[in-house]
């Protein structure tokens, strides 16, 4: 281990953060009573330019009149090129109640853009005498993000969590899919006669999970947008949590228990796990750093690894 330890992320679980427009409020009550562990309020892209202001209101009424239970209660943001996001902002820490938990800024290209919000949250707060300090999330979705991930994820200790946006990254990118998320048709290897399909969003997402952990960070998984496809959003959900990220979005309610399968610990997983932590406490008693479990070396590294899987375990029975 590097002399500078590891920071442990918030401790709280982020399986299935769920979407909503807040120009359509209708909605935001079925959110409440969902099994996501996040929800996010969104005045952004899913919200048109005229609906804006009636959504912000909807917003700000909505975080202190619903029963949001246990659940992370986040509000996306406009981006910073905007003309909306400082509103947006204002208006949440002057109007709205202290039951908001999270802001999330979307397309940050730049530690700078997190500096800036983080001033104007910070200003707001002091002048209203808020006492709960709001948390970030940010969106990584551009070229610049990706290419500034880890300053970004290092800019603030508000910042709470990172999600890759696949459909803004693509076309920042110049990627050449309409696809949000998943397999691409054209992204493929090719031997024998057969096409062997790979992940175009593998770079990206490892990025990101580099940068969150070495920063203490959640990383997370954004939007699949084919929400009739399971098995697509299983395949994309299930490469995500093996590389490290925490959780998913959900853009439809059908999404949440999709998420939540794939990012809570297996039964079998954890009891794998302690296995593994039960058969290197007997090495460690007889004096060994390594043995063998199920015919397949484990050591002090493996501790590790098990405990990953434990913890995540406890934290999410402990909700
Ligand atoms: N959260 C909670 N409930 C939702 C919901 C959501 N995001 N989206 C739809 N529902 C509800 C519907 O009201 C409906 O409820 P009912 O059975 O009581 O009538 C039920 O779930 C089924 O909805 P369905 O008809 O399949 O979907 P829709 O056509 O109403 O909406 C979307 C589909 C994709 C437009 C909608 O899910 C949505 O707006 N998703 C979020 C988009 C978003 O926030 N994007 C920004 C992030 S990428
Ligand atoms: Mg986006």
């Amino acid at each position: 281990m590097s002399f500078r330890i590891q920071p442990t992320p918030v401790a709280r679980p982020n399986r299935c953060q769920l979407f909503g427009p807040g120009s359509r409020p209708q909605i935001f009550e079925k959110m409440a009573a969902s099994a996501a562990d996040v929800i996010n309020l969104d005045l952004e892209d899913s919200v048109a330019p005229d609906d804006k202001p009636q959504a912000r209101k909807n917003v700000i009424e909505a975080i202190g009149s619903v029963d949001w239970g246990k659940k992370t209660l986040s509000v996306r943001i406009n981006g910073l090129d905007s003309g909306y996001w400082y509103r947006d902002v204002v208006d949440l820490l002057e109007h709205g109640s202290e039951r908001l938990d999270l802001i999330m800024i979307p397309k940050v290209g730049c530690a700078a853009d997190i500096y800036a919000v983080d001033a104007l949250v910070t200003s707001v707060e002091r002048a209203m005498g808020r006492t709960k300090p709001i948390g970030f999330e940010v969106i990584i979705e551009s070229a610049a993000g990706i290419s500034h991930v880890e300053e970004i994820a290092a800019a603030s200790p508000r910042l709470q969590a990172m999600s890759l946006g696949a459909a803004d990254f693509a076309a920042s990118m110049g990627m050449q899919t309409t696809g949000i998320g998943g397999t691409q048709e054209n992204y493929y290897m090719h031997r024998e006669g057969q096409k062997y399909w790979a992940d175009p969003w593998h770079w990206a997402q490892a990025a990101i999970v580099a940068a969150c952990r070495t920063h203490g960070v959640l990383p997370v998984d954004g939007p699949f947008g084919d929400f009739s496809d399971d098995e697509g959003f299983y395949a994309q959900a299930r490469r995500s949590a093996t590389l490290g990220m925490v959780g998913k979005w959900a853009i439809h309610p059908k999404q949440v228990a999709l998420a939540n399968e794939v990012f809570t610990p297996s039964e079998a997983a954890v009891t794998e796990a302690r296995e593994i932590l039960a058969a290197m406490e007997k090495a460690k008693a007889e004096g060994q750093g390594a043995t063998v479990y199920k015919g397949r070396l484990v050591d002090i590294a493996s501790i590790k690894q098990a405990e990953v899987i434990v913890k995540q375990a406890e934290m999410i029975a402990a909700q």
